[in-house]
């Protein structure tokens, strides 16, 4: 695959998972350049197929810790204006809400607060990179928000369940989905129902056609072996990295 947006690979260490965002062991770190990729083509097709390049409002069903959410946010805020994130899992809700919370200059201030005091307690190196990153988080967010502020919302729900999600956010409100669905090693399908998924990516986007509105780009990242297709998408692009396949398409 070539990039065709993120085409150098650039220092992303402010943004290292860990640093200034929270972690959670088994969640790891979706690639930093991949995200700026897919959002970029995002963007890119919206701007092509609907004309449209007004902030946008961003949302994962499957956000885990909101990790690659939040670097989005950081990177591209001028064009995001809500991001939101859900997960079936409340351990990652829970520290997807800290990292979304860091998208304010009120959440970084706290945030700022715990690396100093870690700092004086312990003096590690890490301690200090953290804390100038967070310096550096800082002057950005205060740029970005002297635009607009990012709003943000978090909750738990099933990504096939669109009852919950429409519960959360207005019908017809979302431009752009990204989500890195479960596969593999590290998560796995789990349902708030009883019996197992035949067709999780189907039923996920069957419970989004309520709040993507009629001018949206949703962006699938799943391993080989899952299937994106629906009766109600098209494909636009299509492209593998590594063990990763990305599929983005418009509602039809
Ligand atoms: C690959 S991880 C996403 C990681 C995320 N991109 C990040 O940067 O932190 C997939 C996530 O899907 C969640 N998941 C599994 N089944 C789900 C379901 N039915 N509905 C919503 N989320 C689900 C898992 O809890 C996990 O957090």
């Amino acid at each position: 695959m070539q990039y065709k947006y993120a085409k150098t690979l650039l220092d992303y260490s402010d943004l290292a998972s860990g640093r200034v965002f929270h972690s959670l062991p088994g969640h790891p770190a979706f690639p930093v350049r991949l995200a700026s990729e897919i959002f970029q083509r995002c963007m890119a097709n919206r701007e092509r197929i609907y004309k449209d390049s007004t902030p946008c409002s961003l949302y994962d069903p499957c956000c885990g810790t909101a990790y690659h959410l939040s670097v989005l946010a950081y990177l591209y805020g001028e064009h995001i204006r809500e991001v939101i994130g859900s997960d079936i899992d409340s351990k990652a809700v829970t520290i997807a809400k800290r990292n979304l919370d860091l998208l304010s200059i009120a959440g970084l201030d706290q945030r700022i607060g715990e690396i100093s005091q870690l700092l004086e307690l312990y003096g590690k190196d890490s301690h200090k990179d953290a804390l100038s990153s967070g310096h550096i988080l800082k002057n950005r967010i205060s740029a970005i928000t002297q635009e607009h502020p990012i709003i943000t919302k978090v909750f738990k729900a099933d990504a096939t369940d669109r009852t919950t999600i429409l519960k959360n956010i207005k019908p017809n409100s979302v431009d752009i989905i990204f989500t890195d669905i479960p596969y593999g090693q590290h998560s796995h399908w789990q349902s708030s129902e009883s019996n197992q998924l035949l067709n999780p990516i189907g039923s996920m986007l069957n419970a989004l056609t309520s709040i993507i509105s009629s001018e949206s780009v949703v962006a699938i990242v799943s391993d080989k072996k899952q299937k994106v297709s629906h009766e109600s998408f098209q494909r636009i692009e299509k492209f593998q990295i590594g063990k990763r396949r990305v599929v983005i398409l418009r509602p039809i």
